[in-house]
């Protein structure tokens, strides 16, 4: 099994105070950006140039999470602004193999995210060009929800395809990840886990990240 990645989501953070949010998590391996229009969801919260600033103001990968309509107009933005991950939404994207080429020519990892009633099994060939898979393990536009157990099939088969050299991918898992929860989804296969009020939540959102990755590691496949 590949190393854990721990990746703080900043929805859970003071949106005031972004850069020393993220100067607080020093120690993880990716900054979770989720990026929301209201319309893919029914949240809004930061955009562009809010990403653009905070490439400025940390060295941490900015792994951008889009939950927005028409990713084939605005994702590629997001790789050109050094992103390190852009993470579309199959359900929202129009072809999502052109939008992983356009993202992976900008510098980026291309990630297709899934929700929790979205299948895999369709995009297990689409996937051959993407980086990250992201399976939600809640429905998108809000922190602090319970985790879904049940999606986990999903990452036990998208890891089976990784093993047995069929896709080359990181195995992402985002909601309602916490110190327990962190432990069903390792099993499973992701290895990277996205915690939003687990991290930010905590009194020291640094031991918190720390805390999460040796769990991970301790219980990974
Ligand atoms: C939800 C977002 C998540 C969110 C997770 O739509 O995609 O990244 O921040 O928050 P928690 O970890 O609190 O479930
Ligand atoms: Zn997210």
């Amino acid at each position: 099994m590949p190393t854990p990645l721990i990746a703080p989501s900043l929805l859970s953070a003071d949106f005031a105070r972004l850069a020393e949010e993220a100067e607080a998590v020093r120690g993880a391996d990716w900054l979770h950006v989720d990026v929301m229009d209201n319309h893919f969801v029914p949240n809004l919260t930061v955009g562009l140039p809010v990403v653009q600033a905070l490439r400025r103001a940390t060295d941490l990968p900015l792994d951008c999470h889009l939950m927005i309509d028409n990713p084939d107009r605005w994702a590629s933005g997001f790789a050109e602004a050094g992103a390190r991950n852009v993470t579309v939404h199959a359900e929202a994207a129009a072809d999502a193999a052109e939008l992983a080429r356009t993202l992976r020519a900008a510098g980026a990892l291309a990630g297709l995210a899934i929700k929790p009633g979205t299948p895999l099994e369709p995009y297990l060939e689409l996937l051959q060009g993407y980086d990250t898979l992201l399976v939600m393990t809640v429905e998108p536009g809000f922190g602090g929800q319970e985790f879904r157990a049940e999606v986990l099939p999903k990452v036990r088969e998208a890891r089976r395809r990784v093993e047995s050299g069929h896709l080359r991918l990181f195995i992402e898992v985002d909601g309602g990840v916490n110190a327990d929860t962190i432990v069903q989804a390792a099993e499973a296969g992701a290895d990277v886990f996205v915690a939003g009020s687990a991290v930010y939540g905590a009194d020291d959102p640094a031991a918190a990240v720390e805390a999460l990755r040796e769990r991970a590691r301790a219980f990974s496949g």
